[in-house]
């Protein structure tokens, strides 16, 4: 089976071809980052005309790189939401335009269900049952994952979700924007100076906080004399271990808690590499594995739209 995958719900439009037997044979992405730089954060309207522009010539091109005829994809997935409205409308009319024009069904797929399934993109693949920690701009969720379509939220976040932290404490720092990986990587030339709470990471419960740490950090910045970028360095190096801290350890009790031995992270905070780094330290120690989608596909993709729609289209052809 042959589905064209379009994903459009905020910043970037991207279109993959997976098939069910070969995997994934082909994706283009286009970014809209510079667009929306310049305005300290994502312009909805902005957004929508960009994805209409784009949205035809990357699929034509990906066909036409690929040798792929448009008369030979067996169904299109889209996604359907969450994401903002303007955006979502243009995959979504075109998809289902598309696949009603060639006579093929037209799957809508759940934004996050993408990204929980986007591990599954790799060779060496989860089996079901998994825990997943889905930490994009949008979520930050823990969840057992049964089966595809199977999911219970056991976390969430009681307010800002960890990309959002990322990008609020790199505006802080005078960091563009999305600023999580310019965070990150300027997070790496810091050293340990200043000490950052760590929220809710005594509680048993699975929720997270991260609106705190936001605050915590503003009144360090305005604490210091000279913001230099010693400084700056600094403070990345303490939010970022904060809140890997607090993300790692509620992973591996969720893990506890489920008895599961292998977690998925998704989204794109799952680009982090300090996060990386302590949760594969911590499955070698603690006896449970740990899947992460390639980089590339940690943030908004086609590639994790075209196979969840694979996914859910043969769940139903079972039925
Ligand atoms: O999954 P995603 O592309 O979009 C949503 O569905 O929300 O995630 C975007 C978020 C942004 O907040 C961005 O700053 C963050 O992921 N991000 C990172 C890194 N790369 C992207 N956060 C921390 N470290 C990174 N390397
Ligand atoms: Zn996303």
């Amino acid at each position: 089976m042959l589905v064209l995958g379009i994903e459009s719900s905020c910043d970037e439009t991207g279109i993959a071809i997976y098939d069910s037997d070969k995997g994934l044979l082909a994706h283009t992405l286009h970014s809209q980052i510079e667009l929306h730089s310049n305005y300290g954060g994502v312009v909805p309207e902005l957004a929508s005309r960009d994805h209409i522009k784009y949205i035809i010539p990357l699929i034509d091109q990906l066909l036409k790189d690929n040798s792929i005829a448009i008369n030979s994809l067996d169904a299109i997935a889209y996604t359907s939401g969450p994401g903002l409205s303007g955006a979502l409308l243009v995959g979504s009319s075109l998809a289902e335009a598309l696949a009603f024009s060639l006579n093929i069904p037209s799957i809508p797929v759940h934004h996050l269900e993408g990204h929980l399934l986007s591990p599954m993109l790799e060779e060496d693949k989860p089996s079901f049952p998994f825990l997943a920690l889905l930490v994009s701009g949008g979520h930050t969720q823990l969840i057992d994952v049964k089966n595809i379509g199977e999911y219970k939220i056991l976390g969430d976040t009681l307010d800002d979700v960890a990309g959002e932290a990322f990008d609020k404490t790199a505006k802080l720092l005078g960091l563009g924007y999305p600023g999580g990986s310019a965070l990150s990587e300027l997070a790496d030339k810091g050293t340990f100076k200043f000490e950052l709470p760590k929220p809710l990471l005594k509680s048993h419960a699975l929720n997270f906080s991260f609106s705190g740490l936001k605050t915590a950090v503003l009144t360090l910045v305005k604490k210091q004399e000279k913001l230099t970028n010693e400084v700056k360095a600094d403070i990345a190096f303490a939010f970022q271990e904060s809140i890997t801290d607090v993300l790692v350890s509620k992973s591996i009790k969720a893990l506890e808690e489920t008895g599961y031995k292998s977690i998925v992270v998704s989204g794109g905070v799952g680009a982090n590499k300090k996060l990386r780094d302590k949760l594969n330290s911590h499955s070698k120690k603690e006896n449970f594995k740990v899947f992460f989608p390639k980089l590339e596909f940690c943030t908004d993709n086609g590639a994790m739209i075209a196979l969840a729609g694979c996914l859910r289209a043969h769940l139903s052809s079972k039925k």
